[in-house]
């Protein structure tokens, strides 16, 4: 399976933020990212969160989440998008979803005997969905341990993850998942699971842990456009 990824595009109207965030750069980047796919008959299309950036309000940025949405609708090739932290705490997963297209919302497949498992990590400890009242970035956590083995022990026996925050224990600790040694004990559990693709950590990164390769792409919004054709 032919697989076009992307990840942190953090569009915005701002120029330049972080001094290295090229927001208002994104939709053309998006944009060449979706003609190279297209041009590479990519069966699917992934984003793996922080779509987009701050505004100064909310309806600025729904407006920036329709004008996203009005690109991709420009092309046939199945897109998915997960949510991201930034994503998180301007839009509910229901009204991200509403605004970007329902069929865009991540739903685990499988196909030519391979498992693709979305998880949304974009949780508070406390179990409690992100907010706008809390940007909390540090404070991700994944509550759904329990249906995750469930779909592990249903899966393929080659299962690939996607998420936007970190599990490897040699990510950055503020990038990392609060509970990723709890979920990374039942991804090595099942023996299942190849690869762990990953956003959110900008520059990137490539690690293994116990026989699981953990692939961080790094941001689409900094310096020169960034994304990736995996072949699974
Ligand atoms: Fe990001
Ligand atoms: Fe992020």
């Amino acid at each position: 399976m032919k697989l076009g990824i992307f990840t942190d595009c953090h569009y915005s109207s701002a120029e330049l933020t972080c001094g290295r965030r090229r927001c208002n750069q994104s939709l053309r980047k998006i944009e060449e990212a979706m003609n190279h796919f297209t041009d590479e008959a990519c069966e699917l299309v992934l984003c793996l969160g922080d779509l987009l950036d701050k505004e100064k309000t909310l309806e600025e940025e729904a407006e920036n989440l329709k004008a996203v949405s009005r690109l991709l609708d420009r092309y046939s090739t199945p897109m998915m998008c997960i949510m991201g932290n930034h994503d998180g705490f301007s839009f509910s997963k229901d009204e991200f979803y509403e605004i970007l297209g329902e069929n865009r919302r991540p739903k685990n497949l499988e196909a030519d005997g391979k498992t693709l498992l979305f998880l949304d990590a974009c949780y508070y400890t406390d179990g409690t969905a992100y907010c706008h009242e809390r940007p909390e970035w540090k404070n991700s956590f994944y509550p759904h341990l329990k249906e995750l083995k469930e779909l592990l022990q249903k899966a393929t026996d080659e299962v690939y993850v996607f998420l936007h925050q970190n599990l490897e224990p040699q990510a950055e600790i503020n990038h990392r998942v609060k509970n990723g040694d709890d979920v990374i004990a039942i991804l090595e559990e099942s023996g299942k699971v190849k690869k762990v693709f990953q956003g959110h950590y900008h520059r990137g990164s490539n690690a293994e842990h116990n026989g699981i390769e953990y692939v961080t792409f790094p941001a689409l919004c900094e310096d020169e456009n960034r994304f990736y054709i995996v072949e699974i």
